[in-house]
Parts: structure tokens; sequence; C-alpha cells
């Protein structure tokens, strides 16, 4: 295998060579690396800085740059796993070279999983984390943390492999971005609950091509029972703006309250909070704290996920505005109309043009098309 060096945060390590001419460079190397996702372990390497866990088990390594990062960066004590010949030998390289002792594992995910405990478990698959899950939130004693890069099925796109791999009906809207994250948060939540134990999100995001969950594992029935009342779905109009929230493992049937049209339900998926703000607060103190090269974009994260409200769906006023056939305005204005007529209304960290409300349907279109 061929490497060159490279560094994240403070810790340098090899990675194997890619062809640049692959559709895709990162699957063509012998072990996968992805240099994209630099700010998804960034986030990690800050929010393990401050759980300081006991264990942290990087279950598919790769590189083993998360774990590594954890133990060069953090000073935490690692295992680092793959099932890759390939990947265990780079891992192992990666260790002597930093002068740094981490347990290394060569096994099956579901496996390791089933067979030990870990305070900590992050899990980064290839495409979806849906066959993993069971066993690692066993093992996981109170963190877990993963990516899911099936973007297509958890928005709805991809309509069939998503209800398969979730259990859960999207529907591809303007807010997919926010339904993916939510879906994944809703299975994640009923993968736990029955056992007894309850999900609480510390950082939850979603990014470019991947969704990304940091949560705290509460323990007991009434954890779990707090969890399960953030269940329900999002029922959708699709002929005007009005999205209404609703709680419970069966969705009702109901009407627009703005339009008279049918509204659809997407879900079971999360309702409650996708972040704790105190905790947010705390990362974006602990930041400059750290050698992180994407700093000033998770700083940027962390102050759109800090103001975002806690409503399940957020709206891409753009779209609103195209249908009115209005020029959008700028979303400081639209977000100052909402307020001085008495509603709630953020920005959200999904992108640029979205935004948040609780104000109706016919309040929104106002603020639109009227400024
Ligand atoms: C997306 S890559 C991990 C990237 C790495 N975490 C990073 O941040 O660069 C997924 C890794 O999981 C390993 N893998 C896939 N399925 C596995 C399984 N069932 N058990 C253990 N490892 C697995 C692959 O060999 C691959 O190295
Ligand atoms: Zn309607």
């Amino acid at each position: 295998m061929e490497y060159i060096l490279t560094k994240e945060g403070s810790t340098p390590f090899f990675i194997p060579v890619t062809d640049p001419t692959h559709s895709f460079p990162p699957a063509s190397g012998e072990v996968f690396f992805n240099p994209r996702m630099e700010l998804n372990r960034d986030a990690t390497i800050l929010v393990l800085s401050l759980i300081r866990p006991e264990q942290y088990l990087d279950a598919m390594g790769g590189t083993g740059v998360r774990g590594l990062r954890a133990a060069h960066e953090c000073g935490l004590s690692v295992t680092v796993n793959d099932h890759h010949p390939h990947a265990v030998d780079l891992i192992r390289k990666n260790a002597e070279s930093l002068g740094i002792d981490v347990e290394i594992t060569w096994q099956e995910v579901n496996s390791l999983g089933s067979a030990r405990h870990f305070d900590a478990i992050d899990l980064d698959p290839f495409g979806t984390p849906a066959p993993y899950i069971d066993s690692l939130i066993r093992s996981a004693k109170r963190y877990l943390f993963v990516t899911a890069t099936d973007t297509a099925p958890l928005c709805g796109a991809h309509l069939r492999a998503g209800m398969r791999r979730y259990f859960s009906r999207p529907y591809n809207t303007e807010y997919h971005t926010e339904v993916a994250l939510r879906t994944l948060l809703g299975f994640v939540c009923r993968e736990t609950i029955k056992y007894d134990r309850g999900i609480h999100p510390l950082l939850c995001y979603a990014r470019s091509h991947y969704v990304r969950l940091h949560l705290e594992i509460r323990p007991g029935a009434g954890a779990a029972d707090r969890s399960l009342g953030h269940i329900g779905y999002i029922h959708h109009c699709s002929r005007c703006p009005t999205r209404k929230e609703q709680a419970g493992i069966i969705a009702e049937t109901s009407s627009c309250l703005g339009c008279g049209g049918k509204m659809r339900a997407i879900g079971p998926l999360w309702l409650g909070a996708i972040s704790e703000k105190p905790f947010l607060a705390r990362m974006q103190e602990a930041l400059p704290t750290l050698a992180l090269h994407t700093q000033n974009e998770i700083h940027s994260l962390l102050s759109r996920c800090r103001e975002e409200l806690d409503l399940s769906y957020h709206y891409e006023y753009h779209t609103i505005a195209k249908a009115l056939g209005r020029s959008p305005p700028g979303i400081e204005a639209v977000l100052a109309f909402l307020e001085k007529e008495g509603y709630r209304a953020s920005r959200t960290h999904y992108s640029g043009t979205s935004l948040k409300t609780d104000a109706p349907a016919e309040v929104l279109i106002r603020a639109i098309g009227n400024l």
C-alpha cells in the first residue's frame, strides 16, 4: 500500500494514495478516507474534549483517524476497530508513528458490540448505520455518535430504501435535510427505548452529504418514556406553507387550517430538540482552545444551532417567494416582520435561506409577499 502523510487538528497520520480521476476518490484507496469529513471529525473532538468518556470506541476506524485524534488531542483511552485487514494494518502503523497506546481490534462491528461495553461509541459507516445501531446501543454505556451518508433514503428521495431501513415514511419536501436528521434520530430513539433507556441529543446536525448525531444515553424506563414522547409526525400541506407537529406513534388524519387541503403525514420521526443549547454554548467557549482547522465553520454552525427554534420543520423562504412571483426579501427583514407580528422566528443551520417560525401560513406569506 502507498501512503501519504497528512494532518488534522494536531495529529499527523498516514492515508492511502487515491486516484483523483475516480468518480469518488476516497473509495479508490485501499483504506477509506474522506478529507471532506474533517469538520465532522473536528466537531466530535470538541464534543469529546468536554464530555471526556472513560473509553471511546471508534467502531469503524478506516485509517483510525477519529480514535487516534481522540487519544492524541484529548488524552482519552481509546479502542479503534475495523473488519478490514488493510485498515487494521494502517491503524497500527498510524498508532506506532504517533507513539500512542490505543487498543486495536479486528472484528465485525456487531460481534464487537455484542461482546463488550464502551463508555462512548462512534459509528461512521459507509452509507446507512441502520444495521449496527441495535448492537452498539447495547454496547454503549453513556454516549453514541452516528454518521449517516445515505441521505437520499433518509430524506425521501429513495422512498422504499428509506422505509425499509428506518421504518418511517419520509416525504421529499423543501426541508428534506431536516426530515433526514429527524428520521435517523427517530430510528435511533426507537432502537434505544426498547431497552428502557432514553436518548438526549447533545449536538445533531445535517451538513453537505451527511447527517451526524452526538447522543447521551440515559438509563431507565422514565428516560425511555420521555424519549418516546418526542416521537411523532409532521403534517405537511402541499398546497400552502402550513405544517403541523403531532406527537404519538399513530398518525392522525387532518385537513389544512390554512387552505382546507389534505395534510400528508411525514414520520414517525423525532420531534424533540436536536441539541442541548447550554452544551452548544460550552462548545463555543472551548473552541478557541483547540487546534482545529475548521474552527470558523464550527463556530458558525454552533451559532446557527444555538439560535434555531425547537420546531421540527423549516421553510426555504425563497421557494415561497418564487411561488408568490416575488423576488425574495432579505431574511433578516422577514424574521423581524414575523417577530413584530408576535411570532417566534429564527434562522436555521440547514441553509442560509431557511427559517423557522410558529407563524401561520398566511402571516408567513404576508411577511414574504409584502416586504
Ligand atoms: C466510512 S469508513 C470509516 C472512516 C473513518 N471513520 C474516518 O473518519 O475516516 C467505514 C469503515 O468501516 C469498515 N467497516 C465496514 N463494515 C464494517 C463492519 N461490519 N464491521 C467493522 N468494520 C466495518 C470499513 O472497512 C471502513 O474502513
Ligand atoms: Zn394548506
